[in-house]
């Protein structure tokens, strides 16, 4: 099996960029081991504290972002950082290429129920001659990574990636530390019977919401004439990585249950990279009628609507708020 810098060279990616995506690996294998080790290396239950979204973080929240965050401003290649536990950006080396926004630790309700878990990661080149304590510098649509993708601490730790060259997948082999290249060029299929969202929120969305996923409960005496199953992992990497694996339907749609807060997840780290990733399986990433990619973010922290997967089925959904 081929490790993923000789892949990655062949693709013809700058080796700056290909040590910048082994300096985020680094961290990921350290967040890998200790999430293996749960409850033996003292990282369950939550911190005292909020982040800015007013989420109460766990320790390994915390503790994922401090390994991310040290190793990436000590590298030498990295600007700036935006993450979803630091309040603002922070600067790196002023003369460096690139920017990085992640998720360092992606589903924190699994954490301390054993369940899937992951680091979310999107690269960008910053402008020319910007400054890296200005945090206008992430103001950059998601066409514009350069990389982007997760890393998922499941039964075996997976990484998937994508250089705008098609979206790969590798398996960390613990034995010698290396992610060897397990799936070549991802392909979404275009037709899916499998929906994810989260259904508690059902009355709280916007009526073509409703009705779509009405339709899909109605099963094949409705007027789709199919069955679909439903899956919810709660961890956005563990619902990607399915759609990635065979195809589906992911959804978080906005909604009306805290009107100071219509939509969950975050465009720079988690929306963005994704829509990445799937985008170069084939498949499609929409949020308000237009690909997620092509929104210009106003905040590091902005929230976006999420409809993402197979490509027929993310068509069907959006053709019922014409
Ligand atoms: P995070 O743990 O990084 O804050 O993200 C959680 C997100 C996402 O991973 C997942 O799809 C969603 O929240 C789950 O939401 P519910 O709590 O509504 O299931
Ligand atoms: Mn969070
Ligand atoms: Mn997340
Ligand atoms: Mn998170």
């Amino acid at each position: 099996m081929r490790r993923l810098p000789p892949v990655l060279l062949e693709d013809g990616c700058p080796r700056d960029l290909l040590s910048l995506v082994r300096t985020i690996l680094a961290a990921c294998k350290e967040i890998s081991f200790r999430v293996g080790q749960g409850e033996l290396s003292g990282v369950l239950g939550s911190t005292l504290d909020e982040n800015i979204q007013g989420e109460t973080q766990k320790k390994l929240d915390v503790l994922s972002n401090q390994l991310l965050k040290d190793i990436l401003l000590e590298s030498g290649y990295v600007k700036a950082i935006a993450s979803e536990e630091e309040d603002y950006t922070v600067a790196g080396e002023p003369n460096a290429k690139y920017i990085v926004s992640f998720d360092p630790l992606d589903g924190s309700s699994n954490i301390d129920i054993n369940s899937l878990v992951g680091t979310i990661f999107s690269i960008m080149e910053a402008p020319e001659g910007s400054d890296a304590a200005d945090p206008s510098i992430f103001m950059q649509p998601g066409r514009k990574q350069v990389a982007a993708g997760y890393v998922l601490y499941g039964p075996s730790t997976m990484l998937a990636l994508t250089t705008g060259k098609g979206t790969r997948l590798y398996t960390l082999d613990k034995t010698h530390g290396s992610f060897l290249l397990t799936q070549d060029f991802v392909s979404i299929p275009e037709e899916t019977q499998e929906f994810a969202v989260n259904m508690s929120n059902q009355r709280h969305w916007q009526t073509p919401m409703q009705n779509y996923i009405a339709d899909l409960l109605a099963g094949d005496t409705g007027p789709r004439a199919k069955n679909f199953n439903m899956r919810w992992i709660a961890a956005m990497v563990g619902d990607v990585h399915r759609v990635l694996s065979r195809g589906g339907i992911f959804t978080y749609p906005t909604d009306t249950k805290d009107p100071k807060k219509p939509n969950k997840l975050r465009l720079l780290y988690e929306a963005n990279p994704m829509a990445f990733l799937v985008e170069q399986a084939g498949g499609l990433a929409i949020a308000d009628g237009q690909p997620i990619m092509d929104i210009e973010p106003d905040a590091i922290h902005q929230r976006v609507e999420v409809i993402l997967g197979s490509k027929n089925e993310v068509e069907k959904c959006l053709s019922y708020y014409k």
